[in-house]
């Protein structure tokens, strides 16, 4: 089976360097059309230049494909908007959105100024809804489309210096936890890529042969499995140096106190019970929890009648 985009069109975020070059160019040698997005500044968001975006629709050109850079900050609802509508004046559907689009400001919590704090949650989660929300109509009326966010094991486990990263990273999650539900019915689906590769974004981390090891094409394998037609939703998909893999959020069963027992004393008594993941499961929406703890109530009110 070859996974192709014929026919398709692919706004990528971030699109000038890194990850985001990678998926535009694969999308595009797949067959879509694809509006590299950029907003050209260093790894802490400052500056601006078109020149890395260019680049990728200059490659994509010669490979004989189709696309056209856009230098919208995806921070900003309007820039993003009048990139949208390019992409719609040109091409006339959105079926892809890749919210890869990122910066970092690492410092500990302590050292950290407000203002790098807010920064990158604009940035990431801001940026993420505000492409989101461009194309979601459009996505709705057409019946069809794929989007995904770009989560890091940061957000999803933690990272010394990142608590604004890690934040971040963490929100697009429930941002799509929501949206998976709310786009099922116009067949959107909606899914995350958590990444690791070597990019300007962590080559001052690691040492030269590892860095080598951890290409954006590896990760670009897996980013494009979750924007094809028959992609899943709601998937985590984390990608690096060739390994796949998938982190899944899951609850206990947890315990059940009568009224008299609800005290922090039986609680942690019960800690073991609330603790054991023999009978855990994923649940599909938040009502799920509510359902499951009631379940277990009105069982107990039944027992005692
Ligand atoms: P990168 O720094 O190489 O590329 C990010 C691109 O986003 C740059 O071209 C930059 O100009 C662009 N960008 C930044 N702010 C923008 C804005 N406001 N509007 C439009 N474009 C903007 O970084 P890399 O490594 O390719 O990261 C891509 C995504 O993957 C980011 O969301 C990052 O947080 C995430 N990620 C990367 C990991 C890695 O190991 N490289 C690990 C986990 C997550």
């Amino acid at each position: 089976m070859t996974i192709s985009y014929e026919g398709q069109v692919a706004i990528v975020t971030g699109a000038g360097n890194g990850l985001g070059r990678s998926h535009a160019l694969e999308l595009a040698k797949r067959g879509a059309k694809v509006v590299v997005n950029d907003l050209g500044g260093a790894r802490d968001g400052s500056g601006a230049s078109s020149d890395a975006a260019q680049e990728v629709v200059r490659l994509i050109e010669e490979a004989g494909g189709e696309a056209f850079a856009h230098g919208a900050n995806v921070a900003k609802f309007d820039e993003v908007q009048d990139m949208v509508q390019q992409a719609m004046d040109k091409w006339g559907r959105v079926d892809i959105l890749i919210n890869n689009a990122g910066i970092l400001r690492d410092k500990s919590f302590a050292k950290m100024d407000l203002a790098d704090f807010q920064l990158v949650m604009d940035v990431h989660v801001m940026g993420t809804v505000n492409c989101t929300k461009a194309v979601w109509d459009i996505m709705r009326e057409q019946n069809y489309g794929r989007i995904v966010v770009t989560t890091s094991s940061s957000g999803m486990y933690g990272n010394f210096g990142q608590s604004n990263y890690g934040a971040a990273k963490m929100a697009v999650l429930g941002f799509m936890n929501t949206l998976v539900l709310e786009g099922a019915k116009n067949n959107i689906h909606v899914n995350a890529l958590a990444p690791t590769a070597g990019t300007r974004m962590t080559e001052d981390l690691m040492p030269p042969e590892i860095y080598n090891m951890l290409t954006a094409e590896s990760v670009t394998a897996g980013a494009l499995t979750l924007c094809h037609k028959d992609s899943p939703t709601r998937m985590i998909l984390c990608a690096g140096a060739g390994g796949y893999a998938s982190t899944r959020l899951f609850e206990t069963d947890g315990i059940f106190l009568p009224e008299a027992q609800q005290t922090p004393e039986q609680v942690l008594e019960n800690w073991e019970g609330v603790c054991d993941t023999s009978n855990q499961s994923e649940l599909e929406s938040g009502a799920k929890q509510s359902e499951k703890f009631l379940t277990k109530a009105m069982a107990y009110v039944q027992s005692q009648q």
